[in-house]
């Protein structure tokens, strides 16, 4: 296969399995025989309207390591406050636009990641990903996704690789699990990683609970990467059902589909819902030796009890340290 250099990574719809998998073996190589001179004179710009402590961290040590440097951005916190809404009148607290922002950024940089949550309104505004289609005009510069309203391609990439590494079978049952949280958080990881199981091939299985369905246009692409993969996309409310026979249970908190944007309703459907917290129970009819993932960060005890996470059933630290490896080969494929 010819190697092209990339110049965005959005989302892993964009890449062929073959081209995602060439990625996985890179990330192998670079850990394998380090390049620390690959990326000298390179620079890295990361901007983060939102918190992070593994993509940050990450991105700045994947960076350091092929010889490169990164500068950060979280705007309005030592820097400009940016707006991000189209046609504002800028009479509020943003000093500057992202229209002039994002390409002053991108300026100084070879590559630029951003990570943009969901603004949690709109439904079809977040599918959409206007926010984050407004950046990729806006930056000429290659460009990561570092999380942004229905995505977060590093992740995905960094579980592909946990589950390779784990030698868990394409075929196995891969159940993503909507899990507790006090409050609705972002559809992104539960999205991208419905897709990133499906397109692995394996049989994934969405197990949540009423009011908590993935959108459609979300499952019709896990479906889709499905079908070109050979693997199956269902989805149930029934725990024990979702979970006979699976290999891995991928534990994510989100928010509600059917109520989208009403905080409201959302608290009032979860009210009754702290018992889906992942606790050993819940593997009962699981192969023996099943895993739990998570993309971190998680509330112990409320999303998976310290039982879980401090067993030989969790992945979630080597899931966290697989971004460093995916993302230097994503880096080295933009820049090398
Ligand atoms: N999983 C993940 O992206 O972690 P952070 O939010 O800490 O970057």
């Amino acid at each position: 296969m010819k190697t092209i250099r990339m110049k965005r990574f959005i989302d892993l719809a964009d890449f062929s399995r073959e081209q995602v998998l060439d990625l996985l073996r890179l990330a192998q190589a670079l850990q394998d025989k380090p390049q620390p001179h690959a990326l000298v004179n390179k620079v890295l710009g990361l901007v983060f309207f939102n918190p992070s402590l593994r993509t940050l961290a990450s991105f700045q040590a994947a960076m350091a390591r092929l010889g490169g440097s990164s500068f950060v951005i979280t705007p309005g916190q030592g820097t400009w406050q940016l707006e991000t809404q189209p046609h504002a009148i800028m009479k509020g607290a943003a000093a500057e636009h992202i229209r002039e922002g994002i390409p002053a950024l991108a300026s100084y940089c070879d590559v630029l990641g951003v990570r943009a949550f969901a603004d949690g309104k709109s439904l079809e505004g977040d599918l959409n990903e206007s926010l984050f289609r407004m950046i990729e005009e806006l930056c000429e510069k290659p460009l990561v996704n570092m999380e942004s309203a229905m995505n977060h391609p590093c992740q995905a990439l960094a579980d592909w690789r946990t589950l390779d590494e784990l030698q868990v079978p394409m075929r196995a049952k891969f159940v993503l699990s909507w899990a507790y949280h006090p409050k609705a958080l972002p559809l992104a990881v539960p999205s991208a990683t419905v897709h990133m199981a499906a397109m692995r091939g394996m049989d994934v299985v969405v197990l949540r609970p009423e009011g908590y369905a993935l959108p459609e246009q979300v499952m019709e692409k896990a479906r889709l990467a499905a079908r070109n993969s050979g693997g199956s996309v269902s989805e149930t409310s029934d725990r024990y059902t979702a979970l006979t026979g699976a290999s891995v249970l991928y534990a994510k908190e989100w928010g509600t589909t059917t109520y989208y944007g009403d905080s409201e309703a959302d608290s009032k459907l979860r009210a009754d819902l702290s018992d889906w917290c992942v606790r050993e129970p819940w593997f009962q009819g699981t192969l023996p030796d099943a895993k739990l993932m998570h993309c971190l960060p998680v509330r112990r005890n409320v999303a998976v009890a310290e039982e879980i996470l401090d067993g030989p059933r969790a992945v979630v630290k080597r899931q966290a340290f697989n971004r460093l490896p995916v993302q230097m080969a994503v880096l080295h494929r933009m820049l090398a």
